[in-house]
């Protein structure tokens, strides 16, 4: 999609804020109705060391409407519609920035350098061996996960609202400094989010290196079809359109193998409920803790292709995943536990009370040679686009 030129953003943005569909709690009243489409920003909050976070509410023609900080590209609240009409929060999140900084389980957020785990946090390019922050520790072995101590989740990136005939949005962009976490290259990387009159939300990602380093951006959103903590997801019914995975060891890196699903518990090729097969006598889901896993797409031509669909039965909520990745890891909350607070006061989250659908390429891809390449190099321009697209059933 194109950009519009900011001072026409604005402009558009500022004509929409009084239209009257949006209150202060980001809902549109005329949801049956749909939407005059708009973006509100507000301030949201403070991080730690006193950097402002601003919060802007899309809403979409079609009704959706998500609020979305600059702090990490975080999705803090999105509502959808049910089979009703009436609207719920389905995604998990804090109502502060503090909440961000002290829990870690990348609600929401946009994750980068390179999304998912890199064995021992270390690779060799061209020759040189590179070494990243240790962060992770599953089964005892370490990895850098999700770009390593700080990644694109903990900045407060530059953002802009946008807006296109009936679709708005917002733009991030920030700089990765050469060494960043310990990759290499200055890596400048733009992410546009999009909410249009179909209820799609489009991400667009976009980077640009001065060396050559790998990059496996993703989103990090976890979904609950029932609402932000309403119970578990295991009976939400799930499709991957992927016939193969890629085991993985107890540290959960990929073993290299990239093995077929069918007879497996891994096999989503039609809808299972979450729960259906997930205390099956299975190594894979004994390292996993359940479902941490990245599986195969059919679709490997670089375009936009289906990628997962779910659906919860009691909502009729339905959602389809599109992407241009190769790769989708399903996580199904296995580390979530009623520690991690809730949005609604009185409220708990619980084990399993969310999960992932994070489009990518393989984890630990810059030590997988038979792994499609997560390298970008200078001159080339990394892209990539996911559609989360929102409807009933
Ligand atoms: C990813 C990983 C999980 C877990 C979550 C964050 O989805 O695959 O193992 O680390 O991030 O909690």
């Amino acid at each position: 999609m194109k950009r519009v030129m900011r001072g026409a953003v604005l402009a558009s943005v500022a004509a929409a804020a009084v239209t009257g569909c949006v209150t202060d709690k980001g809902a549109c009243e005329t949801m049956s109705k749909g939407c005059e489409p708009s973006v509100v920003v507000k301030p949201f909050g403070k991080t730690k060391d006193g950097q402002l976070v601003q919060q802007y509410t899309l809403t979409g023609a079609g009704g959706v409407v998500m609020d979305v900080i600059d702090y990490g590209g975080k999705v803090v609240r999105l509502f959808t519609p049910d089979r009703t009409g009436a609207k719920t929060d389905i995604t998990l999140g804090f109502n502060e920035v503090a909440g961000y900084e002290t829990h870690d389980p990348y609600f929401g957020s946009l994750i980068g350098r390179y999304g998912n785990r890199i064995a021992k946090g270390t690779f060799t390019l061209d020759g040189v061996t590179y070494r990243l922050p240790i962060n992770n520790e599953p089964g005892g072995l370490p990895c850098s996960l999700h770009g390593g101590k700080r990644g694109f989740d903990a900045y407060v990136w530059h953002s802009e609202p946008l807006s296109e005939g009936r679709s708005v949005g917002v733009k991030f962009w920030m700089t990765s400094p050469d060494g960043d976490q310990g990759y290499p290259g200055k890596l400048d990387v733009t992410v546009c989010y999009w909410l249009t009159p179909e209820n799609v939300w489009r991400i667009e990602y976009e980077a640009v290196t001065d060396k050559a380093t790998p990059i496996n951006l993703t989103q990090h959103l976890y979904f609950n079809f029932k609402g932000e903590a309403e119970g578990t997801i295991l009976d939400h019914e799930l499709t991957l359109f992927a016939d193969r995975m890629t085991p993985v060891d107890k540290g959960l890196i990929p073993t290299g193998e990239v093995v077929p699903v069918k007879g497996t518990p891994f096999d989503f090729t039609t809808p299972w409920p979450i729960g259906a097969r997930i205390q099956a006598d299975n190594e894979q889901l004994r390292f996993g803790g359940g479902y941490d896993h990245n599986w195969v797409l059919n679709n490997q031509s670089g375009k936009l292709a289906p990628a997962a669909a779910l659906y919860e039965k009691s909502t009729g909520r339905f959602m389809e995943v599109w992407t241009t990745e190769p790769a989708i890891q399903f996580y199904c909350g296995n580390f979530l536990t009623d520690q991690v607070p809730s949005k609604k006061p009185g409220k708990k989250l619980c084990y399993r009370g969310g999960l992932a659908l994070e489009t990518q390429h393989s984890p630990d891809s810059p030590n997988q040679p038979a792994f499609p390449s997560t390298i970008l190099r200078p001159g080339a321009v990394y892209k990539s686009a996911t559609e989360y697209r929102f409807g009933v059933k």
